[in-house]
């Protein structure tokens, strides 16, 4: 197998000295060429944190770990360095996409600018560059949009056109935060297809992050899902949408409509834990139907990988402590309260 695009390890971003919150607390994975990864999780699970420290986004914060780009560190890399990646490597799209244009130059202009950074063009080939990059983003009238300032784009022009910005550089790998929040639904859905429009024609692997599973589900092939500064689960889309393992992701995925309309909605119980104290061991137990004291309370939980969907599946793991055979009180961790907990036909389990 090629080497990742991505590889991310130990992610830790830590804002302040005295009280410190880890926003993000350890999390690992790797990104391919073509991929699709999304991250799924409530909001302030420190989703956007984790991908804004792995592009040097994070200025009053600590980040530590290891964040490899083509094999180049970029944890501690030089603000030339990490603009350089983003400017050409790595295209980021922001839910606001009003504020990646100055509000007093055309959005033409900003994307011509753009276009030049990362390329050698003369400016008028940058000017049917830029051109070409609305019309392949959806902009009707291109060459007369041009001329427009940001705030005459609607919230789905301004949208696409950020996508046109994040594209200016040809990136090989396009991060999206919650690029579709806040649109109305019918804007979503249009939003939605450029990007998997984009991926296929382009080659371009996506990190989709959301608090919106439908929305990472309809584009993502692998999914993880976060809480509280830590991965929980992680697998394919049909790993984690047919057979959820994590307590959190079940209950998730029964709060979320389109997803699984085979249930009745039920909002998760609770509220996420402040990230500056958050609860000792599994970070879910306070909100786990199947949480047992003494264990999830205890010790870290264990990831524990599952063998499920055929020979070329995902790897799909979950960090919880209702699978382990060391489970001490091993009935009182109330496996019927969290139906989806108990492997599926056929499925195997081992410890890491
Ligand atoms: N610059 C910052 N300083 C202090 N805390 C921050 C900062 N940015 C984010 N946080 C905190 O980090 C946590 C994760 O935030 P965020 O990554 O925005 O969550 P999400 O994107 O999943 O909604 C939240 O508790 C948030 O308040
Ligand atoms: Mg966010």
């Amino acid at each position: 197998m090629s080497e990742p695009l991505l590889r991310v390890e130990n992610l830790r971003t830590q804002f302040g000295r005295r009280d410190p919150l880890v926003a993000v607390d350890g999390i690992s994975y790797d990104l391919r060429a073509g991929e699709t990864l999304g991250i799924v999780g409530e909001s302030g699970a420190g989703k956007s944190v984790s991908v804004r420290s792995l592009v040097g986004l994070i200025d009053d914060g600590e980040v530590a770990g290891s964040v490899e780009w083509r094999g180049e560190e970029l944890v501690g890399a030089k603000p030339r360095e990490l603009r350089a990646v983003r400017g050409s490597g790595i295209g980021m799209v922001f839910q606001n996409a009003e504020a990646a244009f100055d509000p007093i130059e055309t959005v033409g202009r900003q994307i011509v600018e753009a276009v030049r950074a990362n390329r050698d063009l003369s400016k008028r080939d940058a000017r049917t560059e830029a051109i070409d990059l609305l019309e392949e983003v959806g902009i009707g009238d291109p060459a007369g949009r041009f001329d427009d300032y940001p705030h005459e784009y609607s919230g789905g022009m301004a949208q696409r056109a950020g996508i046109a910005m994040a594209l200016a550089g040809e990136p090989d790998l396009l991060i999206a935060d919650e690029p579709t929040t806040g649109l109305d639904v019918s804007v979503q859905a249009g939003i939605v297809d450029l990007f998997r429009d984009l991926v296929a024609e382009r080659d371009m692997s996506l990190l989709l992050i959301s608090h919106d599973l439908g929305v990472v589900s309809q584009l993502c092939e692998r999914i993880m899902v976060m809480y509280a500064g830590r991965i929980v689960e992680r697998g394919s889309r049909k790993q984690l949408l047919d057979s959820p393992r994590h307590p959190y992701t079940g209950a998730f995925l029964r709060s979320v409509p389109d997803v699984d309309v085979r249930k009745d909605l039920e909002p998760i119980g609770g509220s996420p834990p402040s990230l500056d104290d958050p609860p000792a061991g599994c970070r879910f137990h306070p909100r786990c139907p199947a949480a047992e004291a003494g264990v999830c309370d205890g010790a870290a939980p264990p990831t524990v990988s599952f063998e499920d969907g055929g020979e070329d599946a995902e790897r799909h793991e979950a960090t919880c402590h209702g699978y382990t055979d060391a489970h001490p009180g091993g009935d009182a961790f109330d496996r019927e309260a969290v139906e989806w907990i108990e492997p599926a036909d056929g499925a195997e389990r081992g410890e890491r």
